[in-house]
């Protein structure tokens, strides 16, 4: 037992989060299971592709190279697993709740194949109690009990798609299990692929600890935003400002603002701790205060390019090229990205916008597939603003303050450049 134990793990939902965890158990002699209802993606890792923007088709072909990595749709082969890992959506409703749906789906289906002495994880982000409300009783109703037949553990993703300084196995492993057995056969299995595993006492404890990190993230950034809202009537530089304050030594930690804050975690997952509180008759004000100024940006930013543009013509009358339009930078991801938003409230004034992005060739605006444009210097020059929504790297943003009439950045991204006339910062 220990460090190099090897386990026959089932990973359900390979998405972000599922398939960087497949390719660190299988970096670590596990065998792997993968199982996702999107024909596509199982399509393409039959043909060794990749459609993540962290993977290369070469990642995808090592993951099948020892032979033990197998992928399909079909939930038979939870049978054969000692692990069973669900990574699946936690979105939000049309009405703004926590939609556990994909998460009960998954494990409604995985039932007919559960055995005794099997380990359940949940890793999908979602408010404290779902596991031992949602999981415990579905596992429960075929008879088994968790704690004795079967263990069930909630222990949160931390990956961060898109950045390169942490490799995922040194982002410390938080988990909870329902009982201490349970724990402790998470805590084993976490051990062979993480550096560093943080037992808390439940599962609700960790289930809370990844929303206390993204709540902490949205509603600075919210805070932010707020700041950059006021910062603008008052002629003030705000990104100046936040790089002054990071000089203090101690009790500062810098968040920038931005277009809106966008993806699946942090405009969704503290709205599940806000549902989640109500519950117990609590309104987390500072999470409703952070989502409703989130709501605001798109249209302030809107606004400002207007008021820029209105000396030279109208916004009704201007073209504009987007560059970046996922909801962060060196990510394929449109989930949530306030980009599309903006793109269409612009549209929607009238505005002719074209888009540059390095990982999204088109993008779907009220039903209609709108194609990328290449990012040439004859189309920054003939675009009477260029709009950076999201900062990806290996954009030749001098190039683009050399060439554009005018340049609106919501990231900072052409910021050391200000001073030539033609830049405004958000
Ligand atoms: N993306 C991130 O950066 C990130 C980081 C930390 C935590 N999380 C959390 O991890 C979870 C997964 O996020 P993601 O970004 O990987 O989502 P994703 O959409 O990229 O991947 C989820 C996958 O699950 C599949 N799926 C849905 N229902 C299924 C079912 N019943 N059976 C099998 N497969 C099913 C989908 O087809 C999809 O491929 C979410 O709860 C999210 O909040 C995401």
């Amino acid at each position: 037992m220990g460090k190099d134990m090897i386990y026959t793990v089932g990973i359900v939902g390979l998405g972000y989060v599922g398939l960087p965890l497949a390719r660190l158990f299988l970096e670590k002699g596990h065998t792997v299971y993968g199982i996702d209802l999107d024909e596509r993606k199982i399509q393409k890792l039959t043909k060794r592709q990749s459609y993540l923007s962290d993977f290369s088709n070469t990642d995808v072909r090592r993951m099948f190279s020892k032979g033990r990595f197998f992928v399909g749709s079909s939930y038979e082969v939870i049978s054969h697993v000692d692990v069973m890992i669900l990574c699946v959506p936690t979105p939000l409703d049309e009405v703004a709740k926590p939609d556990l749906r994909f998460v009960r789906e998954a494990m409604t289906a995985a039932l007919p194949y559960l055995r005794i002495g099997q380990l359940v994880i949940l890793e999908s982000s979602t408010y404290p109690g779902t596991t031992e409300e949602e999981l415990l009783p579905l596992i429960e109703s075929i008879g088994l009990k968790v704690g004795k037949d079967i263990s069930l553990v909630y222990s949160p993703e931390r990956i961060d798609p898109g950045q390169s300084v942490y490799e995922l196995q040194e982002i410390p492993k938080i988990l909870g299990g329902v009982t201490p057995s349970c724990t402790h056969f998470g805590k084993r299995v976490y051990e062979t692929i993480f550096n560093r595993v943080v037992v808390v006492s439940s599962p609700r404890a960790a289930e809370m600890t990844k929303l206390l990190e993204n709540s902490q993230r949205f509603v600075n950034i919210s805070f932010m935003n707020e700041l950059m809202m006021l910062c603008d009537k008052m002629n003030i530089d705000l990104w100046e400002v936040i790089a002054s304050a990071s000089t203090k030594p101690y009790g500062f930690t810098p968040y920038y603002p931005g277009p809106g804050i966008g993806g699946h975690c942090i405009p969704v997952d503290p709205l599940y701790l806000s549902w989640k509180a109500k519950t117990f008759d609590m309104d987390l004000e500072f999470i409703e205060l952070a989502n409703k100024i989130n709501e605001q940006i798109p249209e302030f930013v809107v606004r400002k390019i207007e008021k820029h543009l209105s000396s030279v013509k109208p916004l009704h009358d201007s073209s504009i090229l987007v560059i970046g339009v996922t909801y962060k930078k060196d990510v394929n991801d449109l989930r949530e990205s306030r980009a599309l938003e903006i793109i269409k409230r612009l549209k929607d004034s009238g505005a002719k916008v074209n888009f540059y992005d390095p990982f999204i060739e088109q993008i779907e605006l009220d039903g209609t597939n709108v194609k990328r444009i290449s990012l040439t210097r004859r189309y920054v020059q003939q675009h009477d603003c260029t709009l950076i929504l999201t900062d990806h790297s290996g954009i030749p943003y001098e190039e683009i303050v050399n060439n554009a009439p005018l340049v609106f950045d919501t990231r900072n991204a052409a910021g050391k450049f200000k001073n030539r006339g033609n830049v405004i910062l958000l």
